[in-house]
């Protein structure tokens, strides 16, 4: 390895020395992932390599690394971010077990109140959030997944305030005294915030009363009223918040009416958490905390399915510039998860396949920039993890997701790919990448076609329960386009049970002379369909049977990598539609 690779980075991230045993790629893979987060999922190789301070070759390396192993992606002079990363976030809130356990139960309140509703966690001084049940609504500004914010100018931090040590308070005040605005938390405007006799007041109330308040502390509009909610020992485990805007609610308006009822829910969830037999790995980070018997590691969720691919690669497969201790340090992070929320170096070395020596150095250097804490002998990890990615990532809506894989099925097939979901009679385009093969139907994303015409349409409408496809066709008057265009409802209700069984349906001509498309379901991780991706192409390109043998395996192949991203996009929330 080149002598630069010995000398430690740069990175705010990391306090104090740097321990000797550090591994220094594996601390400049996540300054990368952490500048491009910043960055809201994109940077240029030269703008990362200015802010990182890193030399264009490790630049070049280290991204190339995280995009063998799926964590970003390369396009040009561009480095984006990628789904496959939230698997380290998502191996975090699986070990927390919270989002699971009360991601549902945050949605229902949010319905049932129509206001926003979030749950965040302790991370340092600030607190960051792990599930967001947001309504949409013009009026709401409303934070990510992952997003930390300074706990000084939001509700849930003057309720984790409450119980602050003299530690904790001198941990925040010299934060405050190293950057007064705020402008180490991203997510949120800059600004000075409460100074500490307001916020220590507004600390010792919520501590009396067990609630909080935030009047537009962050964003002017912005209201919050915030809970505790505490296991069965009585710690808090996570805040929980209603948040609202000033067009519908005061700060105590948002109060008197939500109050006793986020009371009551909370109430429900404590209930929850206390009558689940789980190791308590919900709590944040939050210093040291006792030792919990029973999280030891004798009763482990079995290991993680499978590691990561670029472990199963040769050396010569991965390429000279492959980085494998920045690899395996980030592997290290995958092997916690549900059941897995305490790991002993050897069950960390064992979940990895690692040895133990390469994987108790990738612990020393994510404890030292604390994306895990040690408690005694076992190893957690810290909501920091989510910064890794989670924030941007969470909000990728589908057409994004996709859209690399739709580039890369038309630069395979040479033709138009597009990705499109249903919209009542008809088809609507939310993803395309065309080539320049002339056709004469213009179709952008928003274009809508007759959804019995198109092969998009059919494996969709295909997938429907019986009763909802019968319910369909009766409702349309299929309208004629071509001389092909099938008008019979009768034949086309046939097709669709054809299109069923074969998972797939090839359209020739009936939406346009000359056209053929061949479309296959795209499927989220219960199973539904939530969209369609197709080829499109002259009728004259290929016979219909070469369209079925040459362009379906790829289709396939570009559905099947969509919907692993759409499953690891999806675990903990929702993935937008568009
Ligand atoms: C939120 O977006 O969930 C939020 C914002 C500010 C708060 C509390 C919650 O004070």
């Amino acid at each position: 390895m080149p002598p630069t690779e010995t000398v430690p980075a740069p990175d705010t991230d990391a306090s104090g020395d740097v321990p000797s045993e550090a591994v220094a790629p594996l601390m400049r893979g996540l300054m990368v992932l952490r500048r491009l987060t910043d960055a809201d999922g994109v940077l240029s190789l030269s703008e990362l390599e200015r802010i990182t301070g890193l030399a264009r070759s490790t630049v070049d390396r280290v991204t190339g690394t995280l995009a063998r192993m799926g964590y970003v992606r390369l396009d040009g002079r561009d480095v984006f971010l990628a789904p496959r990363l939230m698997d380290l976030g998502n191996a975090y809130l699986a070990a927390l077990g919270l989002p699971g356990l009360l991601g549902g139960q945050a949605d229902a309140l949010a319905d049932a109140l129509d206001e926003s509703v979030s749950l965040a966690v302790a991370d340092g001084d600030g607190i960051r959030f792990v599930h967001q049940a947001t309504r949409r609504r013009a009026m709401s500004l409303s934070f990510r997944i992952g997003d930390l914010l300074p706990a000084e100018r939001t509700a849930p931090g003057a309720v984790l305030a409450a119980e602050w040590t003299e530690a904790e308070w001198t941990r925040w005040r010299t934060r405050r005294a190293a950057d007064p605005r705020a402008s180490g938390f991203p997510a949120v405007p800059p600004g000075e915030g409460p100074d500490e006799k307001e916020f220590a007041a507004r600390a010792a109330r919520a501590g009396e009363r067990g609630w909080a308040l935030d009047d537009q502390l962050i964003e002017p509009g912005l209201v919050a009223l915030a809970l505790p909610v505490r296991d069965a020992d009585g710690a808090v485990v996570c805040v929980a918040s209603v948040v609202s805007h000033t067009s519908r609610h005061t700060a105590d308006s948002l109060r008197e009416a939500m109050l006793p009822r986020l009371r009551a829910a909370v109430a429900d969830w404590e209930r929850l958490l206390s009558g689940e037999d789980r190791e308590t790995a919900a709590r944040p980070q939050a210093g040291p905390r006792p030792a919990h018997p029973q999280a030891g590691p004798r009763d482990l969720a079995p290991r993680p399915p499978g590691l990561a691919d670029w472990t199963h690669a040769s050396k010569q497969e991965l390429g000279r510039g492959f980085v494998e201790s920045l690899a395996r340090g980030l592997t290290v992070l995958t092997a916690f998860g549900e059941g897995r929320a305490a790991l002993s170096l050897s069950a960390v070395a064992e979940a990895t396949g690692l040895a133990r020596a390469t994987a108790r150095r990738a612990l020393i250097t994510l404890e030292h920039l604390g994306y895990v804490y040690a408690e005694g002998r076992l190893f957690r990890l810290t909501p920091q993890v989510l910064a890794l990615g989670y924030p941007y990532l969470s909000r990728l809506p589908l057409p994004q997701i996709a859209a690399p894989h739709l580039a890369e099925l038309s630069r395979r097939v040479h033709d138009s790919a597009s990705l499109a979901v249903l919209a009542g009679h008809d088809v609507r385009y939310t993803a395309r990448v065309a080539t320049r093969r002339i056709m004469s139907v213009h179709i952008t994303v928003g274009t809508r076609f007759p959804a019995h015409a198109t092969s998009l349409g059919r494996v969709m409408l295909a997938d429907l329960p019986p009763d909802a496809r019968a319910a369909w066709l009766a409702d349309i008057e299929p309208r004629a386009l071509t001389p092909h265009t099938l008008t019979s409802v009768g034949e086309l209700a046939a097709v669709l049970e054809r299109v069923r069984e074969q998972g797939y349906a090839l359209v020739d001509e009936e939406l346009e002379q000359g056209l053929r498309s061949i479309s296959v379901p795209v499927r989220d991780r219960a199973g539904a369909v939530v969209a369609a991706v197709n080829v499109a192409m002259h009728s004259s390109r290929r016979t219909v049977e070469e369209t079925v043998a040459d362009v379906l395996p790829e289709l396939r192949a570009t559905a099947a990598r969509i919907e692993d991203d759409l499953r690891t996009a999806g675990r903990f929330t929702p993935v937008p539609e568009a």
